[in-house]
């Protein structure tokens, strides 16, 4: 097929195409890089003696050029703009999958929504503490047995790691404590040592909510975790009492389970660190189960935290966050929270 030929039937054939198959064929026949006649055309060009090749090289190259954008243009004609896609209105839905918030997170934002509009700040502190926050100025020296109430993961300290001399909080250790120990780290066992770390840093009044991590090294069972999260709370001021405790909690309470029927009662406790103590217990399954431990601040934690406790009053509670959700979402048992089963999360 000379040029002429070519050109010839390639364009009636383009003219009468009638789907984009039909012209990919056409581009393949003519302009193929294997077997096109065009492309056998220019590519025997070399052989040709140079008045030949300078008389047929540039009407190949531009016959090239015509019949690709004519081959374009035509293509076009089969392509349905998108707007004009049927859609099957009657075809099964793709499914979604959605993702799910963990319960305790969804918890966890919901005290956090209940406390900060009763004027609460929320404020954090570390999951890895010393002695001295965890137990000694929360009234709890070395010896004392209420230690045995907190089994505690201890952290075995790097030497290099020495607090400087120089460390401010090396000073507040030095009030009464003089074992070597009270440098010691731990997993903190509760969230109480916020509650140090805070008023060291701030004046009353004010009202805070500190929820956490807490670990402790003891057995397994349906409603306890050697890792689970607490929310501790305190509020101080000049008259500050328990009636004012009583309000905040029964508010929360009413808020937390909007609508659901909860019973609760009040009974008395012991902490190191309030004095009275009181522990408020909600019926879960029939039995009454601890959940918002809380008191009064104890002087002593008031003076660790250098405050005249002639001059303040406080009450503090520390709530286990696990045990709220699980009377909340009717969870029969603690770890399956930490069960990392997709099909126990999918539920909320
Ligand atoms: C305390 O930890 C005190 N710091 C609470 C407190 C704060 C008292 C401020 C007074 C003033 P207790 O060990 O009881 O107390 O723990 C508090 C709550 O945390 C318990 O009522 C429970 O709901 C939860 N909790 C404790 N241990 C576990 C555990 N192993 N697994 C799951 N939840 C736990």
């Amino acid at each position: 097929m000379d040029i002429t030929e070519i050109k010839k039937s390639a364009l009636t054939e383009i003219e009468k195409a009638k789907s984009a198959e039909e012209l990919e064929k056409i581009r393949i026949f003519y302009l193929g890089r294997q077997d096109g006649k065009l492309t056998a055309v220019l590519r025997s060009l070399k052989d040709l003696p140079i008045g030949k090749r300078r008389e047929i090289g540039p009407k190949a190259q531009a016959l090239k050029r015509e019949l690709e954008n004519f081959l374009e243009e035509k293509l076009k004609k089969f392509q349905v703009p998108s707007s004009k896609l049927q859609v099957d209105l009657t075809a099964p839905g793709k499914r979604f999958r959605r993702g799910h918030l963990h319960p305790l997170t969804l918890v966890d934002r919901e005290i956090r929504r209940i406390f900060l509009s009763m004027n609460f700040s929320v404020v954090e502190g570390p999951e890895v503490e010393t002695e001295y926050y965890n137990f000694d100025a929360l009234n709890i020296p070395p010896n004392h047995p209420a230690r045995e109430a907190w089994d505690t993961f201890w952290i075995k300290r790097n030497p290099n790691l020495r607090i400087h001399p120089n460390d401010p909080n090396k000073k507040l250790r030095g009030i009464r404590i003089n074992s070597d120990f009270s440098d010691r780290l731990l997993l903190r066992t509760h969230t109480s040592p916020v509650q140090i770390r805070y008023m060291e840093k701030h004046t009353p009044p004010f009202q805070i909510i500190a929820p956490g991590r807490c670990f402790r090294y003891e057995a397994t069972d349906i409603s306890h975790e050697t890792n689970f999260y607490q929310v501790e709370g305190l509020m101080v001021g000049k008259n500050i009492t328990l009636s004012n405790f009583k309000f905040v909690i029964e508010e929360f309470l009413k808020r937390f389970f909007s609508g659901q029927k909860i019973e609760f009662r009040y009974r008395s406790g012991y902490f190191p660190f309030v004095e009275p103590g009181v522990e408020v217990d909600i019926k879960f399954k029939g039995k009454w189960l601890e959940v918002i431990p809380a008191g009064m601040v104890h002087p002593r934690v008031f003076e660790y935290a250098h405050y005249n406790p002639h001059d303040w009053q406080g009450f503090a509670f520390g709530a286990g966050l696990n045990r709220l959700a699980m009377i909340k979402y009717n969870i029969p048992d603690i770890r399956l929270f930490n069960s990392g089963d997709l099909r126990f999360i999918h539920q909320f």
